[in-house]
């Protein structure tokens, strides 16, 4: 009988990280399901008795702290995964956003990530074969227009999964991020579905797709995977040609 792999997800009670949390354990891991939504984890938990609930604010220290004492001490001081995914969003432009809005959103998505990675560290590094996973954004390839400071967190994210995956080699912990378009989730309002496009790489992708590549993130090499996979071609076009990429993201915003 093989050891039961362990994974611990923020942002685990609703969806991508609920969708990673449901895989996981259906494929007999034990998960601990982090978020603030206390009421959303233990729905979750009810699903199966492998998912550990552990209420936590990504943005709170000493909360993440305990939860990973709480978790750490189910493991045996190991982990096999962590998915640092908690986030929110906001929309609207830049100079018109509250700043408090700006702060928090930081807060939340970058420091807020930092937080839970640094936390996460010791198990990690006690795990032969471990995974320090993020989600990030498809805002990560090119910013987004009118959603600049989650931009700027999910830049941050993909540039601290770029570091980590070189700076944590030597103690065996790889790192690598998930980088999704449009997942159909409590982010997305109705209208927002409404205006988006059926096909191609903006199209709306179930919560289950991103599962699925964290599933193979573990079991795969790569620093970064994109959902759906089109979009590493936005990637390419970004890095070769921003100034492109940017007049046709302002032409298209005009339409
Ligand atoms: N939905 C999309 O189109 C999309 C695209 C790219 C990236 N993402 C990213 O995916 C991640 C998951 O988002 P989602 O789409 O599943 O949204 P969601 O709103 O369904 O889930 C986010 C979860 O994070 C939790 N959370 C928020 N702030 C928290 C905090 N301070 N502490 C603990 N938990 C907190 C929420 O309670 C919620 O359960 C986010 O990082 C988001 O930025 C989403």
């Amino acid at each position: 009988m093989t050891e039961q792999r362990s994974i611990f997800i923020t942002g685990a009670a609703s969806g991508i990280g609920r969708a990673v949390a449901v895989l996981f354990a259906e494929r007999g891991w034990l998960v601990g399901a982090a978020d603030r939504d206390a009421a959303g984890l233990a729905a979750l938990a009810a699903t199966a008795s492998t998912i550990v609930p552990l209420t936590l604010d990504v943005a709170n220290r000493d909360g993440v702290l305990a939860a990973f004492a709480e978790f750490g001490a189910q493991t045996g001081g190991t982990l096999d995964c962590l998915l640092s995914n908690a986030g929110i969003d906001a929309k609207g432009p830049f100079g018109d956003m509250a700043w408090q809005r700006v702060r928090q959103v930081v807060e939340v998505n970058l420091l807020g990530a930092m937080s839970v990675i640094h936390a996460a560290l010791p198990l990690l590094r006690a795990t032969p074969g471990s995974l320090c996973l993020s989600t990030a954004s498809g805002s990560a390839i090119f910013g987004v227009g009118g959603m600049a400071a989650y931009s700027a967190t999910k830049h941050g994210v993909r540039g601290l999964t770029e570091a980590l995956s070189v700076e944590l080699a030597g103690s065996g912990v790889r790192a690598a991020d998930l980088l999704p378009g449009i997942i159909d989730t409590g982010m997305l309002t109705a209208a927002d579905k409404a205006a988006l496009p059926t096909e191609g790489m903006w199209r709306v992708m179930p919560a289950e797709a991103v599962a699925e590549a964290a599933w193979e993130a573990y079991h795969g090499d790569k620093v970064h995977w994109f959902i759906p996979p089109e979009l590493a071609e936005l990637d390419r076009q970004s890095t070769a040609a921003p100034e492109a990429v940017r007049d046709a993201l302002i032409a298209r915003a005009m339409i």
